[in-house]
């Protein structure tokens, strides 16, 4: 029952029985007295053996089964007192554990206390983050919708500044605009009187145009009656000379034939009187020199007025005159005799027998008759040609020929021969014999009469 009791008492997690524990200490002693009082006979039960063999008699043969349970009492007695001094080192032993134990669960205790402190300040500390990281978040968030007012605010901001930029340009603009456009207006009534001007001005020009036209168209027609008087005056004068001839009975030849056979310079009379070169060396008597190239000397490259009145000198290169070809020409039928000196000295003719130059209104056109020579008939692609200069282009070409060879002559498209060309250039005689040439001639004599 004791034992029990013990178990109890030191179940170490009842920490509450601890009262009870005490009471039961307390129950020890009071038994442990009572052991002390039963043990006072010990040492006489040594003297009931001896007394019991000493005596042997009959009280004691009925006192001794007393006498027995005594003993037997008292040995229990004593090994339960060894025993409860046994339990009670234990139960001392114990009790020093479970101080010991007691200690430590209280140590436990705290610590678990601190523990359970610790977890609640971490789980504390927890929320607090949560809360400080929601706190955070949220004021990021804020932060976040600020920054995006703060850009739409510089947005607005910047664009209220260029807005006012824009309107202060706008206003400049719009007075410029409008002092541009009192400018425009100026200018524009100016342009248009200036139109009225200018059309004004074009209607005078073109009415002057006009009569200029008919002025220079008038003159035209003074001019060619001029011209024609002066011609008139011209024939008028040759008359009175011829007139004063036959008065005063001067006899002056009409041709080279009364001057024997030198070339030489004589006064020849047709319908007017000039001078000619006369040659009756080159191809027989009679000749009249009417055109010479010898030197180079001469230019040839002579308008129209210089041709039709001849020009150049008598013992050098000279053109007589279309006028006088013209004259001497139509009188009779005259004999034409070209004479050719190539570069390499080679020399050649050519003649026609019937030679004849119209009269200017007919452009002075070349007729050659029948040739004869040794060289090519060249002449013959100028036969019925108008006479042409670089001021009157007279020539079937498209463009004007005397402008392209530096000459005047009967020029077709252009021509095979030119002997009034640029002197060591152009005065040639188309032909596989002779190109360009050294010398040139032309001399007429009148055709001899068959009949005569
Ligand atoms: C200039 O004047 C004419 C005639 O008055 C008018 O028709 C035209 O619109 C004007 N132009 C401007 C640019 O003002
Ligand atoms: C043109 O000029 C003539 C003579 O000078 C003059 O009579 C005429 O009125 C003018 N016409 C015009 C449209 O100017
Ligand atoms: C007429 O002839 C003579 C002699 O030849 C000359 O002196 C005179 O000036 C001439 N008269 C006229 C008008 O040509
Ligand atoms: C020949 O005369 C023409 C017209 O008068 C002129 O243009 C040209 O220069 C003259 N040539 C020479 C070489 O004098
Ligand atoms: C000159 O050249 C021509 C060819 O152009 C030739 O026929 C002729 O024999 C030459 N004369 C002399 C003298 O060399």
């Amino acid at each position: 029952m004791s034992s029990k009791h013990f178990h109890l008492c030191f179940n170490p997690i009842e920490t509450f029985e601890m009262g009870r524990i005490k009471i039961n200490v307390i129950l020890l002693i009071i038994l442990k007295l009572f052991l002390v009082g039963t043990t006072t006979g010990e040492e006489t039960c040594e003297n009931d053996r001896e007394m019991d063999k000493l005596c042997g008699g009959h009280t004691y043969k009925s006192v001794k089964p007393l006498l027995d349970y005594f003993k037997q009492v008292r040995n229990e007695l004593d090994q339960s007192e060894i025993k409860e001094k046994h339990i009670s080192e234990i139960n001392a032993d114990l009790m020093i554990k479970y101080h010991e134990i007691v200690a430590i669960h209280e140590k436990l205790m705290k610590e678990a206390f601190q523990l359970d402190e610790y977890k609640n300040q971490i789980i504390r500390k927890e929320n607090d983050l949560q809360l400080c990281q929601s706190k955070v978040d949220k004021l990021e968030s804020e932060i976040n919708s600020q920054q995006t007012t703060i850009n739409k605010l510089t947005l607005h901001a910047n664009f209220l500044a260029s807005y006012d930029e824009c309107k202060k340009e706008l206003s400049d603009k719009s007075n410029n605009l409008e002092i541009c456009e009192v400018q425009l207006k100026k200018l524009n009534s100016s342009v248009i009187e200036k139109d009225e001007k200018i059309s004004e001005y074009s209607a005078t020009i073109q009415n002057i145009t006009e009569n200029q036209k008919t002025i220079s168209l008038k003159l035209e027609e003074k001019q060619t009656v001029l011209f024609k008087k002066d011609k008139d005056i011209e024939i008028c004068h040759e008359e009175i000379v011829k007139l004063n001839r036959t008065l005063h009975n001067n006899n002056i030849p009409s041709s080279c034939l009364p001057f024997g056979e030198h070339p030489s310079v004589h006064e020849i009379e047709v319908c007017s009187s000039f001078d000619v070169l006369c040659d009756s060396q080159l191809a027989g008597l009679d000749w009249i020199v009417i055109q010479q190239r010898i030197n180079g000397k001469e230019n040839f490259t002579r308008d129209w007025a210089t041709y039709r009145k001849g020009f150049g000198s008598l013992d050098g290169d000279f053109f007589l005159g279309l006028e006088k070809m013209s004259e001497l020409t139509s009188l009779q039928q005259y004999e034409l005799y070209i004479h050719l000196v190539a570069k390499n000295g080679s020399i050649f003719y050519a003649r026609y027998d019937d030679f004849k130059i119209s009269d200017e209104d007919h452009g002075y056109a070349l007729s050659l008759g029948k040739f004869k020579g040794n060289i090519k008939d060249a002449m013959r692609n100028h036969e019925n040609m108008k006479f042409t200069t670089f001021d009157r282009d007279n020539d079937p070409s498209y463009d004007n020929c005397a402008v392209w060879y530096n000459g005047g002559w009967w020029y077709k498209s252009c021509s095979h021969c030119n002997l009034n060309g640029l002197y060591g250039q152009y005065l040639y005689w188309y032909a596989e014999k002779a190109n360009t040439l050294k010398e040139a001639k032309m001399l007429i004599r009148p055709k001899e009469d068959k009949n005569k």
